[in-house]
């Protein structure tokens, strides 16, 4: 790595979209730190990758986890230029054999438990919050800041306020952690601006991984592509925007 190779960091990247990111990323020239909660997990998919790719432990529900990985990236790099907050739960008992149709059918707002929704904004939404504040100090270091929050779709709510056949997906659990993750990267983005931070929110689309036990349709490169897009914007690029691929713009 020489002094000008952009630095970032993927959370739950040891599998599924965050994994493919990391490569395509590494592929790039970039030096990437694959973050997973599991740092086994996290060693045995960096193995796999060519490139400079770090393994690096973090589970973004432990405030220790994520103050000790912030410490490291300090010593060992200086510096962050892209953050990716891309590590999310759609479902609380770890369970991603449960088939789409059941889990929609459990996850209704009348059925889903008050637990099971607090579990999973404490992944998707308070994750995300804490990982990057704890994570600026270090993207202030950097000429060329940026956030890139993997949202979904399923978090718009204009789009859930249509009729569409999708929405019958939208619940106080997964998708309304998606919808209050887009309100929290566009107070980073207002904040962030001044300073030429640009924080931005993508959405994969319905992509075969874990999170729906493989029923998406899309591959994981489909899935990886617009973060990774996002994450490689010039200085003219936007920032506060949601997008989908390519370069698609999302309704909040
Ligand atoms: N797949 C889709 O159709 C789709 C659609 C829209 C948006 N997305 C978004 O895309 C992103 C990636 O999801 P995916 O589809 O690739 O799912 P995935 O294959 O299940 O990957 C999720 C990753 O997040 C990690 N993770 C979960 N809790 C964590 C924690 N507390 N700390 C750190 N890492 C944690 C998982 O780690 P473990 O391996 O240890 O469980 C895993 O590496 C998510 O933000 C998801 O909401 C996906």
């Amino acid at each position: 790595m020489t002094e000008n190779t952009r630095i970032a960091l993927v959370t739950g990247a040891n599998q599924g979209i965050g994994l493919q990111i990391v490569t395509d990323l590494a592929a790039n020239g970039l030096t990437v730190l694959l973050a997973s909660r599991n740092l086994e997990r996290g060693k045995a998919a960096a193995q796999k990758l060519e490139g400079d790719v770090h393994p690096i432990q973090l589970d973004v529900t432990d405030e220790a986890s994520i103050r000790a990985a912030a410490a490291l990236v300090e010593q060992q790099f200086g510096r962050l230029d892209i953050l990716i907050n891309n590590a999310a739960i759609s479902r609380a008992n770890g369970q991603h054999t449960e088939t789409m149709q059941d889990y929609i059918k459990r996850s209704r707002a009348t059925l889903i438990s008050v637990d099971e929704v607090r579990t999973i904004w404490e992944t998707n939404v308070f994750g995300v919050l804490t990982v990057t504040q704890a994570f600026v100090p270090l993207l202030r270091k950097s000429d060329a800041a940026r956030i890139v929050n993997v949202s979904s779709g399923l978090g718009s709510l204009a789009f859930n306020s249509t009729p569409n056949p999708y929405r019958a997906t939208f619940n106080p659990g997964y998708g309304a952690s998606k919808t209050a993750l887009n309100a929290i990267t566009l107070a980073f983005a207002i904040e962030l601006e001044e300073e030429g931070i640009k924080v931005n929110a993508v959405t994969p689309g319905f992509t075969a991984t874990a999170l729906n036990n493989y029923e998406g349709t899309d591959t994981v490169e489909q899935g990886a592509a617009e973060a990774v897009r996002v994450a490689l914007l010039g200085s003219e690029g936007p920032t506060g925007t949601f997008t989908g691929s390519v370069n698609q713009t999302y309704p909040w």
